[in-house]
Parts: structure tokens; sequence; C-alpha cells
């Protein structure tokens, strides 16, 4: 069995120096672009590859993107080859002290998982 399709996987650091290509290919990028407090809302931007291109082509590709809120799937987009940057921006429901993150799988070298970070 291959543990890299089947397992979850998490680049060894955090930090792109540090990365292997294929890391910085698979590295998930969550980023909460703003807050509204009053709405409970955040608006959060998911990227794949952001250090370093990932394939996107019919053979190799990014299959989707899931973002979870405090550990529960709030938001799933598929992509399809070619056409789709692996990158979403999205608005979810969240509290000042709530986390995400996200996960995102390639067809190729399975699930990959980004940092866990607080909405504010
Ligand atoms: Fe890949």
């Amino acid at each position: 069995m291959n543990a890299l399709l089947y397992g979850v996987n998490r680049p060894r650091s955090w930090d792109p120096v540090e990365m292997s290509d294929a890391e910085k290919k698979h590295h998930v990028d969550v980023d909460v672009l703003s807050f509204d407090e009053e709405k409970q809302l955040a608006r959060v931007r998911v990227e794949v590859g952001k250090y370093l291109k990932h394939p996107n082509e019919p053979s190799h590709f990014i299959q989707w993107i899931e973002l979870c809120v405090d550990d529960t799937p709030a938001v799933r987009v598929d992509f399809t080859a070619s056409l789709a940057h692996p990158s979403v921006e999205v608005l979810v429901h969240a509290t000042p002290s709530s986390t995400i993150f996200a996960k995102a799988r390639c067809n190729l070298h399975g699930t990959w998982m980004s940092k866990r970070i607080s909405v504010q």
C-alpha cells in the first residue's frame, strides 16, 4: 500500500526553503483575507502550489480542495484538469475563536493538508 496515496500528507516543514519540490507543488496555503465579526463571516483563500506550480493536465491535477472550520468540512470544490487553477476564495461562518485548515487531493500524490490557523 502506498502511504502517500492513502494517508494525509504534510510537508516536513512549513518553511518553503526547507520543502522539497514535491512538497512545494502540493503545499496547501490557507489565508484569512478578512473576518467580519458582526456577521461572523470569514473570507478565506486556499491555494495549492503557491511556491511551485502543480501540474494541471488530465494525467496529473488537483481534483478538489476542502476547507474545514473547527474540524467540520464547510466547503469542497471540485476541479477539472487544464482549465481550472487550484485556488478558491470562499466565505464561511466562523467565530473569533474558530480555527480553519484545508485539504487538497492530487490524483497521483494523494491528499495534502494545510497548516491550521485562527480566523482572527
Ligand atoms: Fe501531484
